[in-house]
């Protein structure tokens, strides 16, 4: 379906948790996070509905976020179910990959199209600062578990966080040298917990161009700006929300993990969905679908009119 701009919506991407077993820093309070009780996240059959009522309006692609996808319990089933809704795809999750590595097979054999995984470093003991719980060790065993199991064009999400990770530029870029990997530099959104983080913590992704001078840019995909060095295998991607505006090209909505459809990742917008079948539930998204505002500010400094955190929308 089109919304009012013009834009096709095509793809939804679905929190399956609010939950996570890590505590990155820019995305979730180290302690006493408020968690969503069991109750009030949606059920596999509500997931499926959801996914059939937005299949309906013309969704094909399915990417489930969280907090961390992998801890819903059942996620593998899960898969399989939204793989299977008539007019799906593709069905892609977006993870940190610390508890891939046991189950990376069982993803690909039940309908996973795709893996993108977060890595803001190569360092081991600032991966442990970032995250707060989560081994570095672990999230590469779950980068190669992915390959293992036939995974191809995995993407790697880094957040670029001024003064914590951006002497890491090279090196990470570098991750798509030898692999088939796009490394894709993600600028630092003002939600949740870095609401408030000062000026220099916010740097454009631009400074991967000077780090990495023999990028090339070879066209846009997504909300992502792809870049190649000559002989490298993979890509490098820029997503730069705080610098770029690249709303008018926006073919997604959210649906968060107790069921609120959001028209736009930054506005307080919010279309509760739980309780609805059948046509009302695809009148309540298609409804939700007209609401998608044009575009949200540039960075100015203020934090997004999201009333929501990172964990509970899925990025
Ligand atoms: P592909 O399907 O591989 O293109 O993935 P994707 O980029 O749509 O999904 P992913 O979860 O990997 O997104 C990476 C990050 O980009 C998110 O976590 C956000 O930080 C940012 N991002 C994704 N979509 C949007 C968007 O609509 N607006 C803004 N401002 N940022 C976004
Ligand atoms: N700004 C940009 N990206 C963020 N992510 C989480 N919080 C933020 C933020 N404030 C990213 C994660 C992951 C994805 C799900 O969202 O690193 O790649
Ligand atoms: Fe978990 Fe991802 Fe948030 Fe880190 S950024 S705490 S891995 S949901």
């Amino acid at each position: 379906m089109r919304d009012d701009y013009g834009r096709d919506i095509r793809y939804l991407r679905l929190s399956v948790t609010d939950r996570c077993n890590c505590r990155c820093v820019y995305c979730m309070p180290e302690n006493g996070v408020p968690m969503l009780s069991h109750a009030d996240i949606l059920s596999f059959e509500e997931m499926r509905d959801i996914v059939a009522a937005a299949a309906s309006l013309g969704v094909r692609k399915v990417r489930l976020t969280g907090g961390e996808p992998l801890v819903r319990r059942g996620i593998v089933d899960l898969v399989g179910m939204v793989a299977s809704v008539p007019g799906i795809d593709e069905v892609d999750m977006t993870t940190n990959a610390t508890l891939l590595a046991p189950i990376a097979g069982d993803l690909r054999a039940a309908g996973l199209t795709r893996l993108n995984v977060s890595l803001d470093t190569l360092d081991a003991a600032r991966y442990e600062a970032i995250t707060r719980r989560g081994s570095l060790a672990d999230a590469l065993a779950g980068l190669e578990a992915a390959r293992v199991a036939g995974f191809t064009n995995t993407k790697i999400n880094c957040v670029l966080v001024g003064g914590v990770n951006d002497d890491e530029l090279r090196p990470l870029a570098e991750l798509a040298r030898d692999r088939d990997l796009t490394v894709r530099f993600i600028e630092l959104m003002r939600m949740g917990e870095c609401a408030g983080w000062p000026k220099g913590r916010f740097v454009s992704a631009d400074g991967v161009l000077s780090a990495v001078p023999e990028l090339a840019p070879v066209g846009g995909q997504g909300v992502s700006e792809l870049y190649h060095a000559p002989g490298w295998k993979g890509n490098v991607g820029l997503i730069r929300p705080m610098t770029h505006r690249f709303c008018g090209s926006c073919d997604r909505i959210r649906v968060t993990a107790d069921g609120r459809l959001k028209p736009c990742l930054h506005s307080a917008t919010e279309v509760n969905l739980r309780g609805l079948v059948g046509q009302e539930l695809v009148d309540a998204m298609r409804a939700g679908i007209a609401a998608k505002p044009r575009g949200h500010r540039m960075d100015d400094g203020r934090a997004s009119d999201s009333l929501r955190a990172m964990n509970e929308i899925g990025g």
